[in-house]
């Protein structure tokens, strides 16, 4: 079994073939996702809420976030393991650096991601500068969920339209490898894959980007309240019929690549 790099990605979206990441937070749901096919698996700090009930990302630490990548790596063949940078980690540079490397050397992450845009540029080229490979994360960015005033589209006016298209590019330069898009118009983000030589990764972002990602318990129907518009749940499709969880998964992968997901009612 040939183990997903970056350069597999990279030829995917020079191939046109769309790739898939969910999120996983422990060894049992990695193995299954790994075995159908999710080219990356992400260690979310979307774990705060859906594992530890909490109202937002903020409080996950740092050793939090080990912990939970060291249980996903364990059941981890093939993927390409992606592991969330917790609020205010990667605020100063030289800090970054040391906490990426924890996620690399005690979690056996293979890459981070990190939310922010202009003010990141820094830590991204010394990460990069390091040899550790970054995914920029902009649109909706769940960190700043209360300058924002709430998880909200990003990217409606052409003002900040033009800014994250910028950053997007600004980041590419500093040396991310991939850039995830959350909750922009699907015309943005169809317009920032195209200006750039690196794979985008978006949710609630359109079907214009080269993979989708979704958090796994909001795709298998069991995060508690209201599923977030761009999300579907695979698991209880009753247009799909009765599956089991790895047929969801199967699912969800077939219709990322045969570009069935994201539909119109998904996107903004
Ligand atoms: O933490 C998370 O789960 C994320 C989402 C964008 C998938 O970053």
């Amino acid at each position: 079994m040939k183990r997903i790099t970056l350069t597999t990605l990279q030829e995917m979206k020079k191939a046109g073939e769309k790739f898939t990441c969910l999120t996983a937070y422990d060894s049992s749901f990695a193995a299954l996702l790994d075995a159908a096919g999710v080219e990356v698996l992400l260690v979310g700090d979307s774990l705060g809420m859906v594992i530890q009930g909490q109202e937002s990302t903020l409080p996950v630490t740092l050793d939090e976030m080990i912990y939970h990548t060291r249980c996903v790596a364990r059941g981890c063949r093939r993927a390409l393991l992606m592991a969330d940078m917790p609020f205010l980690s990667d605020v100063d540079p030289r800090q970054a650096v040391s906490n990426a490397g924890r996620l690399m050397k005690e979690g056996g992450a293979q890459m981070v991601k990190l939310e922010g845009g202009a003010m990141q540029l820094e830590t991204v080229r010394r990460l990069a500068g390091q040899g550790i490979p970054v995914c920029a994360h902009l649109g909706l960015q769940p960190q700043s969920v209360h300058k924002l005033g709430g998880y909200r589209v990003q990217g409606r006016d052409q003002e900040s339209a033009r800014r994250i298209h910028d950053d997007a590019l600004a980041l590419q330069d500093a040396g991310a490898d991939l850039l995830l898009l959350e909750c922009v118009p699907a015309s943005l983000a169809a317009r920032i894959r195209d200006a750039l030589r690196i794979p985008v990764i978006g949710i609630g972002a359109g079907p214009d980007c080269d993979a989708q990602v979704l958090v796994l318990y909001d795709m298998l129907g069991i995060t508690p309240g209201k599923r977030p518009r761009f999300s579907h749940d695979f698991l209880s499709d009753p247009e799909a019929g009765p599956t089991d969880v790895a047929g969801a998964v199967r699912r969800y992968v077939e219709a990322v690549k045969s570009g069935a997901f994201p539909a119109s009612r998904h996107c903004f």
